[in-house]
């Protein structure tokens, strides 16, 4: 059989291929540490489910508008003026199946073949196999800890090449759950904007920090575009519903493809989504969001201690991306013995580029504080002993 060019280029995510060997070594009755998981490990909270439930029993079943219920794009636009203090249009909110969905719109609307987009490297994967999808080539700019593992306007004007329209960045960042401060957005948006290019910023990780509050780039720009969820903070990931918030001129073109690439998303999971704007779900989040940062804070100066290098405290999502120079030169190595010998899962750094990827490895925190103790134990004499 002979399939399409682009698939060749399009790589499996590691991490899953981690978590199937971690799911076999489980079934022969090995105790694994998971903590290569990218969702949190709470169910979702239970008035949202309750909400699901109700609307399924009601019979809302059917297809809501391509670009979601008006009901929701008014509560997301209503948590902009609460959280942000931003008064935003809802007809700019389109909702998506997930954030992927919002950034597979994005591809979709920006590129042409041959355009490209800066990235930074490490990153989410998926962004540029989006842009590989539309013929389109994600441009890697090597990030480093000095730079807080961020693009920032100086190195966007480095990497800056004839055929890039635009940057796409997320804050908080995964794998290194850094941020874009105000300051710093406003500058990257200056330079991508004085460039003629777009900014995309992914807020996915928006809720989930732990010291001062992300800033959105809606907050400087109007004309940026915004990824985001109800997958982290909200703790819906299997229900598939996230939002983009795209610039006034860009919504017909936008509703066009929402049309015709979903017709719309699940009709339950937007009902179960109206959910988590209420009081009793955001107090679910805010508990939740403590027992996260209780976590990175038990996690970050144990892994220090064995000599993980982790230079900075991230201040959001759920993830630690550390070096392992002290243990090892090749993580994909590290993370299989570490899996098949001492049954802590995590995931190698090659997961979110090519920089420096084999010496780093990320750790999440979506496991109970329990299983981390436990993952300091077995760590502290697998390391120590060789
Ligand atoms: C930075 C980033 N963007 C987007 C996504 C996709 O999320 P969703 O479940 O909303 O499609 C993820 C998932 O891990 C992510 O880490």
């Amino acid at each position: 059989m002979f399939f399409a060019d682009r698939v060749q280029d399009i790589k499996p995510f590691r991490v899953m291929e981690v978590l199937s060997r971690a799911r076999e070594l489980e079934a022969q009755g090995r105790d694994i540490v998971h903590m290569e998981v990218g969702e949190p490990d709470f169910v979702t909270a239970e008035p949202i489910v309750e909400a699901g439930k109700k609307a399924l029993t009601e019979g809302m079943t059917h297809y809501t508008q391509a670009v979601g219920m008006p009901a929701l794009r008014e509560a997301i636009a209503a948590h902009y003026q609460h959280q942000y203090g931003l008064d935003i249009d809802p007809r700019r909110i389109i909702v998506t199946p997930g954030a992927s969905g919002a950034l597979l719109l994005i591809a979709a609307l920006l590129i042409n073949p041959g355009d490209g987009m800066l990235m930074t490297d490490p990153g989410y994967p998926c962004n540029r196999h989006f842009l590989r999808l539309v013929e389109g080539e994600g441009q890697l700019v090597p990030v480093t800890a000095a730079d807080h593992y961020q693009l920032s306007a100086a190195k966007a004007a480095e990497y800056w090449q004839p055929n890039t329209v635009g940057a796409l960045v997320a804050s908080p960042a995964n794998p290194t759950g850094e941020i874009l401060s105000l300051e710093e957005l406003a500058k990257l948006y200056k330079e991508v904007q004085g460039r003629g290019g777009y900014l995309v910023v992914d807020e996915i990780y928006h809720g989930l920090t732990y010291g001062e509050r992300a800033h959105s780039i809606l907050e400087v720009a109007d004309d940026a575009f915004v990824i985001n969820s109800f997958s982290k903070y909200f703790g819906m990931t299997g229900w598939r519903v996230g939002w983009l918030v795209a610039p006034e001129a860009a919504i017909s073109e936008l509703e066009k493809l929402a049309q015709n690439l979903f017709i719309s998303v699940s009709t339950v999971a937007q009902y179960a989504a109206l959910a988590a704007f209420n009081a009793q779900s955001r107090e679910i989040f805010e508990q939740r969001k403590t027992i996260f940062c209780q976590r990175r804070d038990f996690l970050l100066p144990r892994l220090r201690e064995l000599g993980f290098d982790i230079p900075h405290t991230p201040a959001g999502a759920f993830y630690l991306y550390a070096n392992i120079n002290r243990f090892s030169d090749d993580s994909q190595a590290f993370c299989l013995e570490m899996l098949e010998r001492h049954g802590i899962a995590i995931t190698p750094g090659v997961d979110f580029g090519a920089y420096q990827s084999d010496q780093h490895v990320r750790f999440a925190y979506t496991t109970s504080m329990q299983q981390l103790e436990k993952s300091i134990e077995v760590m502290t004499k697998a390391l120590s002993y060789g």
